[in-house]
């Protein structure tokens, strides 16, 4: 199938990165097609709900970054959010990139699976419960089915994620698809 990962973090080759290439490596060694978007460092603007999307057969007006994502989201058959916890939830250029999936709401998604990939300094299992409930959310009003939820945590320093143990789980949630 084809798989669109997106990766939330502004940081290049940081924990999200790492997380996002190990499920890459896995699902391309299982036979599928990955499109990868470092959203993070990308120009995606927030959706402003002007709704000309609606009237325009899914086209966002705004061209800017997301017009690189659009075609791929298009047939997508999966969609893979990595992203790092902000303030106890997704990043802010991630969640920009999910506003923008509003322009497909009308003319619907293929999109029929989706997995989380998420990571943090802290030690606690809390500090990823507002990007899961995010998440789950999103993906219940979608009616796309969950494949996955990876959680990282006591990530405290850039790189640290390859010494995660947990690494060797997301690499099996891309090789089980
Ligand atoms: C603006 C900002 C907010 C953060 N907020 C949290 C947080 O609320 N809880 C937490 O555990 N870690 C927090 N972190 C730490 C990151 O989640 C952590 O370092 C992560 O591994 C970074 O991933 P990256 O290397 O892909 O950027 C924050 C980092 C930044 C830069």
């Amino acid at each position: 199938m084809n798989i669109l990962v997106l990766n939330g973090s502004p940081r290049k080759n940081g924990n999200t990165e790492i997380m996002a290439d190990e499920f890459i490596r896995g699902a391309q060694e299982a036979g599928h097609t990955v499109a990868k978007f470092n959203v993070g460092s990308m120009d995606i603007a927030p959706c402003i709900a002007c709704e000309s999307c609606f009237k325009n057969d899914g086209v966002c007006f705004r061209k800017d970054d997301m017009q690189q994502i659009y075609p791929e989201l298009d047939k997508a058959d999966m969609v893979v959010f990595a992203s790092p916890i902000y303030w106890f939830s997704l990043t802010a250029q991630i969640k920009a990139a999910i506003d923008r999936f509003y322009a497909f709401l009308r003319k619907g998604y293929n999109v029929k699976y989706t997995a989380l990939l998420l990571n943090a300094h802290d030690d606690h299992d809390s500090v990823f419960d507002s990007a899961v409930s995010n998440y789950s959310h999103i993906i219940s009003y979608s009616k796309w089915e969950n494949k996955g939820i990876i959680k990282i945590k006591g990530m405290d320093s850039k790189g640290a994620m390859k010494n995660a143990p947990e690494l060797k789980d997301v690499y099996e949630l891309g090789r089980s698809l």
